[in-house]
Order: structure tokens, then sequence, then C-alpha cells
């Protein structure tokens, strides 16, 4: 039997709890909503999607949010000079700018530019070092949404085997990190990253008691892969156009052949994606906490 995690259901009592946190940490203390900065550059249609759920997220939770979005071939320093506004302007608490970014633009700069304490992706060196080091720091969404599910279904991750599968910085690189922090609770597990250059990634995997799949391959991973039992985290997210019509969400699992042997799933859609943008607005509350 497969218990599917309901990241939907989850991300509605998480709201719930931000909500009543902005009731008695913000408004009865008269001060200022949380104020959530997006900076999109481009018309990439997922990115798009993305940043309009995320605008989304931030009015059903009652916070502000601000977007700039830049033309396709608006050049890095435009790019640069809207980051620096946003580190300049006292009533923004956090930002992002969201990726993937054009060919034309360094991404290890732009996120160089961020303000880490603005850096509500925790995507900045500054906070993926101390996620390294077990240090307080802004954890990227996606990997805190994976951690939420896992500890509020109570799944044990200490001592257990992980297999991640894809090293993004998005999602493969700081859940890896997370997981084997010295942590009884949400880390302490032994991770294996595997990636793109990884002969015979399902080695790796028919041994994991945990395995998380970020790569954007639909039915990548397929129940042939896992062992009898296994927990299945899914975090792929592909958009499939249907000649014309509503475009289908796909995940990396083969849902049929790894639904029934794995003992946990997350669903796609309503699995990690409404875990994600719930845990970015919490960490503007956090920004918004740390700059009153
Ligand atoms: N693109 C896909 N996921 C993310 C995310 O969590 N943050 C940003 N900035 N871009 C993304």
């Amino acid at each position: 039997m497969t218990k599917l995690l309901n990241g939907e259901k989850l991300a509605i009592s998480i709201r719930k709890e931000i909500s009543k946190e902005i009731k008695t940490l913000i408004l009865d203390k008269k001060k200022r909503l949380p104020h959530l900065g997006i900076i999109l550059l481009g018309d990439n249609s997922s990115s798009i999607t993305y940043v309009n759920s995320k605008i989304k997220e931030c009015k059903n939770i009652g916070i502000q949010s601000s977007l700039i979005h830049l033309p396709n071939n608006s050049p890095e320093y435009n790019l640069i000079k809207e980051i620096e506004k946003m580190n300049n302007d006292p009533l923004i608490d956090g930002f992002i700018v969201q990726l993937p970014l054009k060919k034309h633009i360094n991404t290890d700069k732009i996120i160089m530019s961020i303000n880490p304490k603005k850096d509500v992706d925790g995507f900045h060196p500054e906070n993926f070092g101390k996620i390294s080091l077990n240090m307080k720091a802004f954890f990227p969404a996606t990997a805190l949404g994976i951690l939420s599910i896992l500890d509020r279904y109570k799944i044990k991750i200490s001592g257990k085997h992980t297999v991640v599968i894809g090293r993004s910085r998005i999602v493969g690189r700081p859940i890896s990190i997370l997981l084997s922090r010295k942590n009884n609770r949400i880390g302490n597990s032994t991770v294996t990253i595997t990636h793109s250059y990884t002969p015979n990634i399902d080695f790796h995997t028919k041994k994991a008691d945990i395995v998380i799949t970020a790569v954007g391959i639909p039915g990548f991973l397929k129940g042939k892969m896992i062992k009898n039992g296994a927990v299945v985290i899914d975090v792929g997210l592909t958009k499939i156009e249907k000649n014309g019509k509503k475009s289908l969400l796909k995940g990396d699992v083969d849902f049929n052949t790894v639904y029934g042997k794995a003992s946990y799933l997350t669903p796609v859609p309503g699995g990690v994606g409404p875990m994600t943008k719930i845990m970015l607005i919490k960490n503007t509350l956090i920004a918004a906490l740390n700059n009153r």
C-alpha cells in the first residue's frame, strides 16, 4: 500500500499557521505587512506561471508583493540595477530573482548581487555556506517544503539512506546538504547525490530508503528502480502541451509502477509544489521579523 503525501492539504494547514503568526507578530503589534519582491526577466511560460502563483499565494495569505518584469533582452546591468533597488528599499523585506535566467546573464553574478539578508530563496553563497555549517540561514523553499512534508508525516530520516537525483542549486544540492546535517528530527541521513554523469542510477536508487527525484524528465523513476517500501519524493514538474488543449503537469515518477511499491509518494501535482510556495512566504515572514 502506498500512502500519498498530500502537499496541498499540508500547505493549507501551514498557511493557517502563517496567517496566525502574521496576525500576532505583525498586525497586533501594528507593524507593516511583510513584503516580497519578485524580479522576472523574459517570457519563459513556466517562469511566468510560477511567478503568478507566488503572487497569488501572497494575496491569499495577505502579504504584499511587488513584481518587476524585465523584457527578454534586458542587459545584465539592468537586472543588477533592479536588484540594487530592492536591496536598498526598506519597504521590501525579501525578494527573489526567478530562475532560470537567459544565456546572456551570469546567474552566479546575479545571485551574489542579492543582499543575503533579503535572499528569501536561500541561494546566495552566504546562506548556502551557513546551511552547510548548520548555522541559521534562509533555506531554499523547495528543500524546506520537502523537509516539512517528511517531518509532518513523521517519516523517519535519521539513520536512513537517501538518494537524490539531480544536483541543481534550487533542489538537489540544498536538500542533500540539509538531510545530511546533524539533526535528529530532520537530518542525520546518509545521502548519495546522483546526476546525469552517474552510471547506473538504479544501482543507487534500489538501495535507498528515501528517493528524491528532481531531474525534470517525466516518468524517469520507474518502480523497478526502487526497493519495496521506499519513500519517494517527486520534485519534477514538466508541462506537457496537448496540441492546443490545456497542458498537463507531469512529475519525474512513473506513477503506475511506483504506486503500490513505495510506502509513501508525493503526487504531481499536489505534492511538493504547493509546499514550495508556502515556504517562500514563511521565509518572507522571517525576513520581515528580522528587519523590524
Ligand atoms: N525557478 C524554479 N524554482 C525556483 C525557485 O524556487 N526560486 C527561483 N528564484 N526560481 C525558481
